[in-house]
């Protein structure tokens, strides 16, 4: 496993199968797969997107298992691969946010038309999947999503909803986005979250303290309650279609050699190594969007390793 530091970060590469390596790494911010698609693209890769969730499967465990609560998820594939392996990954706790499509463009076509192809619209896409884990709170009355669970504990604290403006200090904000059903719902941010868990356990009735506990013992506090978020730093001004031509230039990678690399990774002088190599920019957009400094970036399907380059 080399290791390194430098531009800014440490990093590792694991020369092996990722499923040997997750408990090695520590906790992921973010996961970048970009593993297989079902079409037979490198050795193991099945041939249909039918062999996808037997594939994924112990790998989407093991991400659901070494998560934090805010790790996020961006699943690249096909639109059917990934529509295959969707239910897989709401099962293990990944609750899908959006697709962004990776648009080509029309120069995408040329090469790629046979007699099946020529009889549809050309398609000049991947879809890059975003995923947040599914924040839930065990209650008396089983588990609960966190929009139920703020106006659950808020209730069982006897208290009238209108109070959540009080404890707030605003006028009408905090009952109609923290604990409304309806999808006009925000999840407290922490200084407003401190707020409602400070009343309801100062104000509340006393026999069901404590109220807002994430171990029944305590209430959760603001710096627990920020942990429990995933990081969204917002660029104005990108939207879920990133367009970008298959790279050319300096930035597609050329196979010289790599005996080492399986057959169909082992191209000829200057053939390049990936089919659809991933641009760059895409990736640092994504590790820009959803990390802070210092945060743990896992791509358990390394190949040319563009999401640990773009996180460097
Ligand atoms: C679709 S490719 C994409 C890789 C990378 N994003 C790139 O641009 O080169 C998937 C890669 O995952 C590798 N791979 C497949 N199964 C793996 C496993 N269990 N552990 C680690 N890598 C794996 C394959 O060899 C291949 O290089």
């Amino acid at each position: 496993m080399p290791d390194g530091a430098g531009c800014g970060g440490a990093w590792s590469v694991f020369r092996g199968d990722a499923l040997d390596a997750y408990a090695l790494w520590p906790a992921p911010s973010v996961i970048i797969s970009d593993g297989a698609y079902g079409v037979g693209g490198f050795p193991g890769d099945p041939r249909t997107a039918d062999g996808l969730v037997d594939w994924y499967e112990p790998h989407v465990k093991a991400w659901a298992k070494h998560a934090h609560p805010s790790s996020t998820l961006w699943f690249w594939n096909t639109e059917l691969g990934w529509a295959t392996v969707h239910p897989l990954l709401a099962r293990h706790g990944w609750d899908y946010v959006q697709t962004v499509v990776w648009d080509k463009g029309v120069g995408h076509v040329a090469g790629n038309v046979n007699g099946d192809t020529i009889r549809r619209f050309p398609v000049v896409t991947e879809v890059c999947v975003f995923y947040r884990r599914r924040l839930e709170f065990p209650t008396p009355d089983g588990v609960m999503p966190a929009k139920q669970w703020l106006r659950y504990e808020w209730r069982r604290a006897g208290l009238p909803l209108h109070k959540a403006n009080q404890a707030c200090g605003v006028a009408n904000a905090a009952t109609r986005k923290y604990l409304t059903q309806d999808w006009l719902w925000y999840l407290p941010p922490a200084e407003m979250m401190e707020r409602l868990v400070g009343y309801a356990n100062e104000h509340g009735r006393a026999d069901g303290a404590p109220y807002f506990s994430l171990d029944g013992a305590a209430p959760v506090t603001g710096a627990e309650w920020a942990r429990l978020r995933d990081t969204w730093n917002h660029s104005h001004g990108i939207t879920n279609v990133w367009s970008a031509p298959p790279l050319h230039g300096h930035e597609r990678y050329k196979g010289n050699g790599l005996r080492s690399a399986p057959r169909v990774h082992r191209p000829g002088r200057n053939a390049a190594v990936h089919l659809n190599q991933k641009p760059l920019e895409f990736m640092r957009r994504i590790i820009s969007a959803c990390t802070s400094p210092g945060d743990a970036v896992w791509e358990p399907f390394g190949g040319l390793c563009s999401a640990v380059v773009a996180a460097l």
